[in-house]
């Protein structure tokens, strides 16, 4: 073969695989997944990627023509790791969606880089309220803390709690959990007899615990992020705050039902305000959490949910653009989007972009010898009323 033909033959080559190659690459959706895998939230890491996984197990992997791909990477609940793997996602994977986010700080450090990318950040577990105002490309299918401590605060006001102190954990969710509920528990007559903020790295609760006592509240209010309830409850039953009468009220977080069961009898009676119980009595909840169970042989818990929830939104939005992925697209095929979830019916709120959901007012009980948050009063359409008032 001549030297010409050879260059022609090689050159052509190379247009096959230039022509082969952006095909390829439209046909497949790139999510990347950003989750404490490792470190004190790795809890909400593996439930969120365990949901993921069997929600696609379920739906399959492709939506709309497209093969989903799920890019995972680990930032151990630390923002700057965050934001280094949003911009590797985003600049060398080229990735379509960025997902997940275990804490607020986590998903704060992403929004700037959604903004820029034009790439939706679908929030799967931080709740603080100002979440969803950083960038018009934030979706949340978690929570908000001001969706369910302003419930708590209402109800114990209603319910003869008259003293209260509050743990809550110190940083921003902590913040909105202990300013809602001191909003609503003393505006029906409550008074905050102590308040201590613990960190959020490795917290020892002892001596807090103790303050806690001494100031003979009537309950405890207490917000610490999914992972640390039980080393909580362990610590408040240690010190005896069981055996004083002094009840546990909060948010839900506290009794995640990852790590409810290991915690004793001292978490009975335990009421709480949240989202998501996996004795949820719906045939959708019942049939998410025997396959949970079959696969992973652990409880799914509130952030499991919300991982479940923000995969289904991401392939909702791809049938709804047919499979483009331009990021204004997807973002306002998700506003306004209604769906049944294990946790009850949901929404996301077209103008807000956050989660409206029902609150659920549960009471820790023994049901067929397990703990469960028995569920006894709802709250149905709850909006985030946290946000800054415009
Ligand atoms: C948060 O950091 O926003 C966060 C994490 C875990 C929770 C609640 C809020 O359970």
């Amino acid at each position: 073969m001549s030297i010409r033909s050879q260059i022609l033959l090689a050159a052509s080559a190379v247009a096959a695989v230039l022509a082969v190659a952006p095909a390829q690459a439209e046909d497949a959706v790139k999510i990347g997944l950003i989750l404490p895998m490792t470190g004190g939230q790795a809890s909400t890491g593996k439930q969120i990627d365990n949901a993921i996984k069997l929600y696609m197990q379920q739906h399959g992997d492709t939506v709309a023509g497209k093969k989903i791909e799920i890019i995972l990477k680990d930032d151990g609940a630390l923002p700057d790791k965050t934001k280094t793997a949003a911009q590797e996602l985003i600049v060398n994977d080229k990735v379509n969606f960025i997902a997940g986010f275990g804490v607020t700080p986590a998903a704060l450090a992403a929004a700037p880089l959604a903004t820029q990318g034009k790439i939706p950040e679908v929030v799967m577990a931080a709740g603080t309220s100002i979440i969803t105002e950083r960038s018009p490309y934030i979706v949340r299918t978690s929570f908000t803390l001001a969706q369910s401590s302003t419930i708590i605060g209402d109800w114990a006001a209603k319910n003869g709690i008259k003293k209260v102190a509050t743990l809550t954990s110190d940083y921003a969710p902590g913040n909105d959990a202990l300013t809602f509920f001191k909003q609503n528990f003393t505006a029906g007559g409550g008074e905050i007899v102590e308040e201590v903020k613990v960190p959020l790295a490795n917290p020892d609760f002892a001596p807090f615990l103790q303050r806690m006592k001494d100031a003979k509240p009537d309950a405890v209010f207490v917000f610490v992020p999914a992972g640390q309830g039980g080393n909580f409850m362990k610590q408040y039953a240690e010190r005896g705050l069981d055996k004083a009468g002094i009840k546990v009220i909060g948010p839900g977080d506290v009794m995640d039902d990852d790590l409810l069961n290991g915690m004793g009898d001292a978490a009975l009676g335990t009421v709480t305000a949240h989202l998501y119980s996996a004795a949820h009595p719906s045939a959708m909840n019942k049939e998410f959490v025997a396959a949970y169970k079959k696969a992973f042989n652990s409880r799914p818990g509130f952030m499991a949910v919300s991982g479940y929830d923000g995969i289904h939104l991401i392939y909702e939005a791809l049938k709804k653009t047919g499979g483009k992925t331009d990021g204004d697209e997807l973002i306002a095929a998700m506003k306004g989007m209604k769906w049944e979830s294990p946790r009850g019916p949901i929404s996301i709120d077209p103008e807000t972009r956050d989660i409206v959901q029902n609150i659920y007012i549960r009471k820790v009980e023994k049901v067929d010898g397990e703990l469960y948050n028995v569920e006894f009063a709802t709250f149905e359409a709850v909006k985030d009323s946290g946000k800054t008032k415009k």
